[in-house]
């Protein structure tokens, strides 16, 4: 066998799929694209290398450098989150769960959480992160004509509960938790209090969704490639310092010896990179993904789609829910896909079966880094009508999609605008 040509193989795969990201619209809600600087952190030597522990304090040498970027990168995430403590070793959004749930609870605790079924994430169930902790599970009641937790009754499951972690935060988030409420009370049993704020981070720290640790939360989590457009990887944010509490010192020992070894130095350059970034263009760029998701939820129900929370203005966030019909997700997101948008299936309230659901989730971030707005956003509910409704042939539709994508293949919200992130950086030559 001919190994040479196998790596080329999987080359050609990379290539391919550059271009044909390049020609899509892609709107899947946890992704989003690089920056230009963020980029080329990650083939720069720090990839190879290793770095236990924290800044100053290693056990292995050649570290000079990467303690500067290290201390930067925490310094920038304080700044940008207005937080006192954060940890940016974390690997990805679930790592810094499974850290958090390490340094939070025993095997046997209480927590209570979402259910999955309602937008909770794996991680807080007992397959996941939550499940391999050993935690006991007590789900909130939600209500699904608000797309939201039931305030009341996730109250009142907190007081019989007594959990040691009440947790919010959602993959399916809509509208912002009522979390000053809740909060309080999970204080008044003792709970501490963890928002997992995967999806939204780079809404908070634009301003434009709630301030999780302003209003009680502990603790917050979050991935930095959704809407924190860096390289992927996660966080851990909190208010307090380790000298002022001990759980803080806690979440240093989840992350590391806790969850991560060495944690992919190239990725916390980039991140600290994409924090700078998110310093200089988050606020412009967090207020026009939440108007382009608004227009587009409305553009789709003005079209006849069954947009979730229409009575309460469709989303507060990057993302947009709509129902296709009874076990039509995967049938719909097949057929976009054809036509070159990229969405997923997913659950909605009702849905029994992950594998089965009924609906489609969007999130716009992405199309609103390569520059669309409003009137872009009435443009691509026209694709998805032609699709869904008017059932016209999906290779046809492709045709308009690659000409419309054309025109948008230009980074914006970060320094270097303007560069084409699908292109392939050829090294070899
Ligand atoms: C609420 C929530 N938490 C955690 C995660 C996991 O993040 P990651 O993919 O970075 O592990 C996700 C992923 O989408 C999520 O939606």
């Amino acid at each position: 066998m001919n190994f040479e040509e196998e790596a080329n193989f999987v080359r050609e795969m990379a290539i391919e799929n550059n271009k044909f990201f390049g020609e899509c619209l892609p709107m899947i809600a946890s992704e989003n694209i690089l920056s230009p600087m963020c980029q080329e952190m990650l083939i720069t030597d720090f990839h190879g290398r290793y770095a236990e522990g924290t800044p100053g304090q290693r056990y292995y040498q050649g570290c000079k450098y990467f303690d500067e970027v290290e201390k930067k990168g925490i310094e920038l995430a304080r700044k940008l989150f207005d937080a006192k403590y954060a940890d940016i070793r974390p690997t990805s959004g679930t790592v810094a769960n499974m850290a958090v749930f390490k340094a939070l609870t025993k095997p046997g605790d209480k927590v209570t959480v979402l259910d999955t079924a309602d937008g909770a994430h794996i991680s807080f169930g007992k397959w996941g992160a939550a499940g391999l902790r050993g935690v006991e599970l007590h789900t909130y009641p939600f209500d699904d004509e608000r797309m939201n937790i039931d305030i009341d009754g996730a109250a009142k499951v907190i007081r019989e509960v007594e959990p040691k972690v009440a947790l919010f935060g959602q993959s399916v988030f809509l509208f912002p938790t009522p979390l000053k409420e809740l909060a309080e009370v999970a204080h008044e049993v003792g709970a501490m209090v963890f928002y997992d704020a995967a999806h939204v981070l780079g809404l908070i720290a634009g301003g434009k969704f709630q301030q999780p640790l302003k209003e009680g939360a502990d603790v917050m989590t979050g991935s930095t490639h959704k809407t924190l457009p860096g390289p992927q990887g996660g966080m851990i944010l909190a208010n307090k310092t380790r000298e002022e509490e001990k759980y803080v010192r806690q979440l240093d020992w989840g992350v590391f010896p806790g969850v991560t070894s060495s944690y992919h130095l190239h990725h916390v350059a980039a991140k600290a990179i994409a924090f700078a970034e998110h310093l200089a263009f988050g606020k412009e760029y967090a207020e026009q993904i939440v108007r382009n998701a608004k227009k587009l939820a409305e553009e789709l129900y003005n079209m006849g789609f069954d947009v979730l929370g229409a009575n309460h203005g469709f989303t507060e966030s990057h993302q947009i829910l709509f129902k296709v019909g009874e076990k039509k997700g995967g049938w719909a997101a097949e057929e976009l896909e054809k036509a070159g948008i990229i969405a997923n299936m997913n659950m909605v309230p009702g849905d029994e079966h992950p594998l089965y659901p009924s609906g489609i989730r969007l999130g716009v971030q992405e199309l609103t880094r390569l520059g669309m707005k409003e009137a872009e956003m009435e443009e691509v509910a026209k694709f998805f009508k032609r699709v869904l409704v008017d059932g016209e042939d999906s290779g046809n539709v492709r045709k308009d999609v690659v000409k419309f994508k054309s025109n948008y293949r230009h980074i914006h919200y970060c320094f270097h605008e303007g560069e084409d992130p699908y292109a392939f950086h050829e090294l070899i030559k």
